[in-house]
């Protein structure tokens, strides 16, 4: 497979056309942004943690039987997917309250839900990223019922499946956000599952080891990718 021109730079990832137009190259940056763009920073070491665990955790998922966008690492910090039209919606789920969810319904953060929950956002910088229902993403056209159907089973078997990952590392899964595409008319999960996307605490202490370290200015930012990684036996 031969790396072609650039077709995107998001605020994590580059992505790359190759001479096989069903396959791109993402290429995982150090470069760490938060509250839509307005925080800028560096984690170092942060791409190859996020490549390589998303592509282990996607590799997992498959096995359960959610198709991923995976194809082959190619690098540590490149990696072959398949091509997607990318479903505006991200999708997340929270096992435990923390972050805008405390915040919007005054739940103390660590709070444990009686049921994970389920929400979306209509993936768009300039609105923000606005938090949206699904008869919104209807009414917009962003998916159809069929797709959100599919997307939301996808999502809550990823839960359970992260859940019991990452706790055989110690670590709960607080919330996390995932994003799916369009393949040849199939939704698969696309995008990444890393320290970026998934809010993970140790399990005793608590300790934060994901990007809120890097959010809310905790230090030790670098420290917690690599602890994840080290968990993980990544
Ligand atoms: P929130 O509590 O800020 O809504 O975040 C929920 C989860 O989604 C958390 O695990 C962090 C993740 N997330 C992203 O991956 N990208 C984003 O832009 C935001 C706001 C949150």
């Amino acid at each position: 497979m031969k790396k072609l021109e650039q077709l995107y730079e998001g605020k994590a990832k580059k992505v790359f056309l190759t001479d096989d137009p069903d396959v791109l190259i993402v290429d995982y940056k150090d470069d760490a942004t938060a509250f839509n763009g307005l925080k800028k920073g560096t984690i170092s070491g942060k791409g190859v943690v996020n490549n390589r665990m998303t592509n282990i955790v996607f590799q997992m998922l498959e096995k359960k039987g959610i198709p991923t966008h995976y194809v082959e690492e190619l690098s540590d910090r490149e990696t072959a997917v398949k091509k997607v039209e990318i479903v505006p919606l991200e999708v997340i789920i929270r096992n435990v309250a923390a972050g805008s969810f405390s915040k919007k319904l005054g739940v103390e953060e660590g709070t444990k839900l009686l049921t994970p929950t389920l929400e979306f956002s209509y993936k768009n910088d300039e609105l923000g990223d606005p938090f949206i229902n699904s008869y919104y993403a209807l009414a917009l056209g962003l998916a159809t019922q069929e797709e959100i159907d599919t997307i939301t089973k996808y999502a809550f078997a990823v839960n359970d499946a992260l859940k019991e990952y990452f706790a055989q590392a110690n670590m709960e899964l607080i919330d996390f956000k995932i994003e799916f595409g369009r393949f040849h008319g199939q939704i698969i999960l696309a995008d990444e599952v890393s320290p970026d996307t998934c809010r993970l605490w140790d399990m005793d202490t608590h300790e934060k080891l994901d990007k809120d370290r890097f959010r809310r200015d905790l230090g030790g930012v670098e420290d917690a990718y690599q602890e994840v990684f080290k968990r993980l036996g990544l």
